[in-house]
């Protein structure tokens, strides 16, 4: 083992050293055994140059719609567990898969998409509770009181199952008509319970699982427009009435028909302004080339600017696997390439390509050979792990000009803490969860020159490495 671990006090010692005192500080002397230490130097992962991480660099998630029956692909799996950091089951979840027939439940292609995630730290997005769509012969057949119970039960019987597991669900799904109209879309739902049967969807979705983020999903809402304007009208009810409902969901399915609309921003804007999350729940934007990937970058640049925007799922890895396959909407082709729409939302994301190097300036060709701009990378190595705690050390880069400080952040997983930073300084943010690690001593890199610094975090439970995100040089 040849990786020297530094105190802040500049002295370097034996990472057997260190980490015993990083255990000990732990204060239980039954986690240290020399016998338990593990060397994990070969999980390098390169900062911000995926889309999940350069998302997490702004306290975002990018997540994907995944079907149960591509995860044995291994390019499938591989993009999925690199790209991405939620998914959404893309037909799982929905009604006639896990209630076909009344009160006989069936979770397991569902369960299989959830417990992936969860091996790989991955939010799940829980699609959908009550929709007029994928609903099962028998739900549309019932008589008005037999249909409430059903309606509830499902939701409660669902919920149960993954209760703890989802960050947000759609409770009701599509419930507006298309059109000038403003009304309610005609359901067995709508039709027989009348307006108040999303009330009650959410309230009693609160009642189950009151962890889990409640979200109204739809499309052509994604502008400000009669259908979307219908559905703020019923937002800003709900929050005036107490009715549970924490965000609102932006299908978000573009082509030449239905491009992304101008005011993509202001619409996301105004319902954030109304006190909910809002969220693009199902991209895909037909087409190719720059014109694809220009519009795709300008879907990122919207959630950007919208503070209570926390992410964003499209629907789907390759063109080949998407719903609409023959309108190339996806950010990766039929082998798992990256297309030029997938880097314009990295790039969007503040992340960059290139597996470590980002100096803009080298590989150009051009007359600046890349003096002037100040850039780093950051990569992450587990150091030692052991029964309840790791250590992580992050490399900081400088690139192909010199620098005087840097800046990283280090996004922990659901129920880790840290017990202590050495060779950085640290500023959390309000969810105690996301660090930016700025230099003690160790701010000046000439070009191409490396520090670290490091850290304990204590795992309770969860062993997954935290994300490290885009490093920024000055
Ligand atoms: C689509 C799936 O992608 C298809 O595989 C399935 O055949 C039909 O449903 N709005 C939604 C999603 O909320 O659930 C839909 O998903 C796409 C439109």
């Amino acid at each position: 083992m040849t990786i020297n671990v530094s105190d802040a006090d500049g002295r370097h010692r034996s990472p057997f050293r260190a980490f015993a005192r990083r255990a000990l500080a732990l204060g239980g002397a039954g986690l240290v055994s020399v016998t338990g230490v593990v060397a994990l130097s070969g999980s390098a992962q390169a900062a911000g140059t995926t889309l999940g991480a350069a998302a997490a660099g702004s306290g975002r998630y990018f997540g994907t719609a995944v079907a149960a029956n591509h995860l044995g692909e291994s390019g499938y799996a591989t993009t999925l567990d690199t790209e991405f950091n939620a998914v959404t089951p893309e037909n799982e979840m929905k009604w006639d898969a896990v209630e076909g027939t009344r009160n006989t439940f069936n979770f397991s292609n569902a369960d299989s998409i959830v417990s992936h995630a969860q091996s790989k730290n991955m939010k799940v997005r829980g699609h959908t509770l009550v929709w007029h769509s994928q609903l099962p012969g028998w739900v549309s057949g019932l008589a008005a009181t037999d249909l409430r119970t059903a309606m509830n039960n499902h939701i409660t019987q669902v919920m149960t199952h993954y209760k703890g597991k989802i960050y947000a669900w759609d409770v009701v799904n599509e419930a507006f008509q298309d059109g000038s109209s403003g009304a309610r879309r005609s359901s067995p739902f709508q039709d027989k319970l009348g307006d108040g049967f999303i009330e009650e969807a959410f309230k009693t979705a609160r009642s189950v699982d009151p962890a889990a983020k409640l979200c109204y999903n739809d499309y052509n809402t994604d502008g400000v427009n009669a259908k979307s304007t219908a559905v703020y009208t019923m937002v800003k009810d709900f929050k005036a009435r107490g009715v549970p409902i924490d965000c609102v969901g932006f299908q978000s399915h573009f082509n030449s028909n239905s491009p992304v609309p101008s005011d993509y921003q202001a619409n996301l804007q105004r319902f954030a302004d109304l006190g909910v999350d809002v969220q693009i729940t199902e991209l895909d934007i037909e087409g190719s080339g720059t014109a694809q990937a220009t519009n795709y970058g300008n879907v990122v640049k919207a959630c950007l600017a919208v503070t209570r925007c926390t992410g964003i799922t499209v629907w789907g890895i390759p063109d080949k696997y998407s719903w609409r396959a023959s309108g190339t909407p996806l950010l990766f082709d039929d082998n798992y390439g990256k297309k030029a729409a997938y880097t314009a939302v990295l790039t969007a994301l503040g992340g960059t390509s290139g597996g470590g190097t980002t100096d803009p300036g080298t590989g150009g060709g051009g007359t600046d050979p890349g003096t002037g701009t100040k850039t780093c990378t950051a990569t992450y190595t587990a150091t030692q792990t052991w029964q309840g705690g790791f250590n992580g050390q992050v490399t900081v880069k400088a690139g192909s000009a010199a620098i005087t400080a840097w800046s990283v952040k280090v996004t922990l997983g659901a129920g880790q803490t840290t017990t202590g930073v050495w060779n950085g300084t640290t500023a959390w943010d309000s969810t105690g969860k996301v660090m930016t690690v700025t230099p003690s001593y160790n701010g000046s890199l000439a070009a191409g020159a490396s520090t670290s610094f490091g850290f304990t975090v204590q795992a309770n439970g969860n062993t997954a490495a935290p994300t490290v995100s885009v490093c920024t040089a000055s």
